[in-house]
């Protein structure tokens, strides 16, 4: 049996990796700024991390929510620690896109309404509702379209003004828009939506799957703007590259049995994963390193004539740049062997680095990336 194509591949296999570095099957080694998507937070193969999954592995892997699991208390409590939300709820899934999906559902539960405002360029996943409200298309099959999504433009709150009605659930935002570009709402224009939402009844939900976990330098992005949301969906850097999702849940939610649910999600092991990973981000102090680190790169980039604009904020960058983005990304990839990301549409490079990165790899990238463009 084949795999079913849906993938571009690099013809690149990778058989090994610690900390920032990937070995292939050739034993070639790659410098990686992309985390695999976004998703390893504390490098690769940490110590602990391997040491404590295996440990759990000899007790317990799974189990399904008909118990008590306690781990997720645990989770629960270290993830509170972590974002400063005091005392929201936990429910945990096994992806970006479930945890959207329950998000939305949740929302439209609590509020007895139908629609939802998302905005233009964003991605949110590619289950029903996850893929309706993302603005791409070419990603949704004719079951998935839907009048129940209204479109605003990000950063323009006349634009959400015009479509808010006494049927929008909810507005589902990133806390930076990730697959788009990296495209920055402002700090006025969350406040701004905050207080429409809540002058409307409707739920603010925001979607830090890719921008959350600390990458910006904060737990979540839109704590710069000292908003709280109703319902955040978080995923991949919860647990290091075990499939882990969740939605952190405002306490006015109620919660009804069977409202929600799911077989894998909360099992021993993945919550094993993400209470490993959020123990070695506390440890290191990887939320104050991504910020540091963040500043470091950001002052190494600024100003360079092979960039036309340079966005985002702490380790989560989007480099546009003057030249073919592409081709300046596979030079990085095979000439000088560093993985990074792309958003296609906006002519950008997407750097998502491991948040234990250090001054050395940022030198090595930005030495590559004066080399490719020609800066050096
Ligand atoms: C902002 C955002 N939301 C949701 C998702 C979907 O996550 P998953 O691929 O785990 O379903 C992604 C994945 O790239 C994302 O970047």
């Amino acid at each position: 049996m084949n795999t079913f194509e849906v993938f571009k591949l690099y013809p690149i296999a990778i058989e090994s990796a610690k900390g920032m570095e990937l070995t292939d099957t050739e034993g070639k080694k790659y410098l990686d700024l992309y985390g695999g998507h976004g998703v390893i937070s504390i490098g690769h193969c940490q110590e602990d991390y391997v040491k404590g999954l295996k440990a759990q592995l000899d007790k317990i892997g799974f189990y399904s929510n008909s118990v008590r699991i306690p781990f997720q208390e645990e989770l629960a409590v270290k993830l509170q620690k972590l974002s400063g939300y005091d005392d929201y709820k936990l429910f945990l899934v096994n992806s970006g896109a479930e945890a959207n999906e329950n998000a939305l559902k949740l929302a439209s539960f609590y509020t007895n309404r139908s629609k939802v405002i998302a905005f233009r360029k964003a991605f949110h996943g590619r289950t029903s509702l996850a893929v309706a409200v993302t603005d791409s298309p070419a990603i949704q099959a004719p079951i998935n379209k839907t009048d129940k999504v209204l479109w605003a433009d990000l950063n323009d709150i006349e634009s959400v003004k015009a479509v808010m009605d006494n049927d929008v659930a909810a507005v589902i935002i990133e806390g930076i828009q990730g697959v788009g570009g990296v495209k920055i709402p402002t700090d006025d224009f969350l406040r701004q939506l905050r207080e429409l939402c809540t002058a409307n009844g409707s739920l603010l939900i925001v979607d830090e799957i890719q921008c959350g976990y600390g990458r910006t330098g904060k737990f979540f992005y839109h704590q710069y703007s000292g908003i709280k949301a109703d319902i955040i969906s978080m995923a991949k850097g919860i647990a290091n590259g075990f499939p882990v999702g969740a939605i952190m849940i405002n306490p006015e939610i109620p919660a009804k049995f069977g409202m929600l649910g799911t077989t894998f999600g909360g099992n021993h092991l993945g919550c094993m994963a993400a209470i490993l990973t959020a123990d070695v981000m506390m440890k290191n102090n990887y939320v104050a390193n991504a910020a540091k680190m963040g500043d470091y790169l950001f002052g190494k980039l600024k100003g360079h004539k092979a960039i036309k604009d340079l966005r985002g904020k702490g380790l989560m960058v989007g480099i546009e740049t003057v030249a073919d983005a592409a081709e300046i990304r596979n030079k990085l990839l095979f000439d000088e062997h560093i993985f990074t990301g792309f958003s296609g549409g906006v002519n950008t490079i997407r750097l998502i680095p491991p948040l234990c990165i250090t001054e050395k790899e940022i030198d090595r990238f930005v030495e590559a990336f004066d080399k490719v463009t020609n800066n050096a």
